[in-house]
């Protein structure tokens, strides 16, 4: 099957109007049993499951993407702050996650799923 035929065949949800997901915010959304916690991170928008891999804490829900402490050796060892608006924290027990790439900080190999966001209009939808 091409990558347009798989797109057709998926389903497209209105989950908002646009001005219900301006820069810099993120908000959990329900689509059928599913909740996706849509960010908007730069102008470009980000789906991802609202439940953590680790205990399944609600993901999404806690406070704005923030960025990062990092330490890196081209760097002289320096903490310096990265990612700015791109990582959000489990409200539970903390574990940071990449919203752009789901990619979890502390365990690199695990990956979260993510579904597409995008504007249609002046809607918001997503594709499952
Ligand atoms: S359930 Fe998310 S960090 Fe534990």
């Amino acid at each position: 099957m091409t990558n347009n035929a798989e797109k057709k065949r998926r389903q497209e949800y209105v989950i908002g109007d646009v001005s219900n997901f301006p820069e810099g915010s993120h908000k959990v959304v329900k689509v059928g049993r599913r909740e996706i916690g849509v960010f908007n991170v730069g102008g470009k928008l980000y789906g991802l499951p609202n439940i953590c891999p680790h205990q399944t804490g609600p993901l999404c829900e806690g406070r704005p993407p923030l960025g990062t402490l990092v330490a890196r050796g081209e760097n002289d060892w320096k903490f310096e702050w990265v990612s700015e608006g791109e990582i959000v924290a489990c409200p539970w027990h903390g574990l940071e996650y990449h919203v752009p790439t789901g990619r979890c900080l502390a365990y690199p190999n695990v990956v979260l799923r993510s579904y597409e966001v995008f504007r249609d209009g002046d809607e918001v939808k997503v594709r499952l």
